[in-house]
């Protein structure tokens, strides 16, 4: 039997894939309770029965509370020492391609995409790239299309970027006014931002690299297991798979299809076709 707050809730996830189609019902159970009950706070509500309705009839009221359910913590460089090793060890495999495609799934207000694109930029490799840039939420992909940040932010992103193995200076790369550092127009030239959501659209195709990290560690095991799945059905041969550093191909059904290139970082690389109905 269900208590009171999980029926609450079922109903809850019920509501909003059925209205949106935004299906949170495979989402890590315990951190996504937290986060609807934090939504909950802020909305004035008392119940999340008395929410429901508001959900259904308000669609402005409800991609607002979505902004609760997903944690967008994201920076330049996160995790400095990841963009160091793809920079060494998965940039020059790619560089002997004549076009290279890449999907970065998860990008919260874009500081990923951008890391990478000034990556691929030092390294001669832009542009002959076409990069996805995706995540689910509309409110963060404008972000991430305006490319402006809190000027706070500039030392941190700085410090990692060049932990990073940065070539240049990061001062480059944008420029400050008072309060926002404005990043480059040219590093979107080759990135075509969209909307996709990992649980319910399908394959982006013929991917070289897919960058998927800090996104997955909010999912179920199963749902884990369908996302990993999705990526390996969208990368080429001898394609990248990236994930966060506490994210891990490890109990996926889909690992035989890997060899991990660096384990620490996190850094799959998909095995030829022949290769994997071998290992079957
Ligand atoms: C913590 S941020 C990670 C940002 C960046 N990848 C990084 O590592 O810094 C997680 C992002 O995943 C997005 N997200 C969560 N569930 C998703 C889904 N089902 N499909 C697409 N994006 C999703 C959220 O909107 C959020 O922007």
């Amino acid at each position: 039997m269900m208590d009171n707050q999980e029926i609450e809730i079922t109903l809850l996830l019920d509501a909003m894939r059925l209205r949106y189609g935004y299906d949170f019902t495979g989402y890590a159970r315990a951190s996504l309770t937290r986060r609807i009950n934090k939504g909950l706070e802020e909305s004035g509500f008392s119940t999340i029965s008395e929410l429901i309705p508001r959900i259904i009839y308000d669609k402005d009221f409800f991609t607002n509370f979505v902004k609760h359910l997903s944690v967008h913590f994201t920076e330049m460089f996160r995790d400095p020492e990841f963009y160091k090793t793809l920079r060494e060890n998965v940039i020059p495999y790619l560089n002997t391609y004549p076009f290279v495609k890449i999907w970065s799934a998860g990008i919260s207000t874009g500081e990923e995409v951008y890391s990478l694109a000034i990556l691929l930029k030092e390294e001669g490799l832009y542009d002959k790239v076409q990069i996805y840039a995706t995540d689910f939420s509309d409110i963060v992909l404008e972000k991430a299309k305006k490319a402006i940040y809190p000027k706070d932010l500039i030392k941190r992103s700085t410090s990692n970027y060049q932990e990073a193995g940065g070539k240049r200076s990061f001062a480059d790369y944008y420029h400050a006014d008072y309060e926002s550092a404005i990043f480059d127009r040219s590093l979107k030239d080759n990135i075509v931002f969209a909307n996709h959501n990992l649980v319910t659209d399908s394959v982006f195709g013929e991917m070289n690299l897919i960058l998927c990290r800090n996104v997955m560690i909010y999912f179920g095991m199963d749902l884990q297991g369908r996302v990993v799945k999705l990526f390996s059905d969208s990368l080429r041969n001898n394609g990248f798979l990236c994930l966060g550093t506490k994210e891990t191909l490890d109990f996926s059904e889909v690992k035989k299809n890997f060899v991990t290139l660096v384990s620490g970082q996190k850094i799959y690389q998909k095995k030829r076709l022949d290769e994997c109905r071998d290992a079957e």
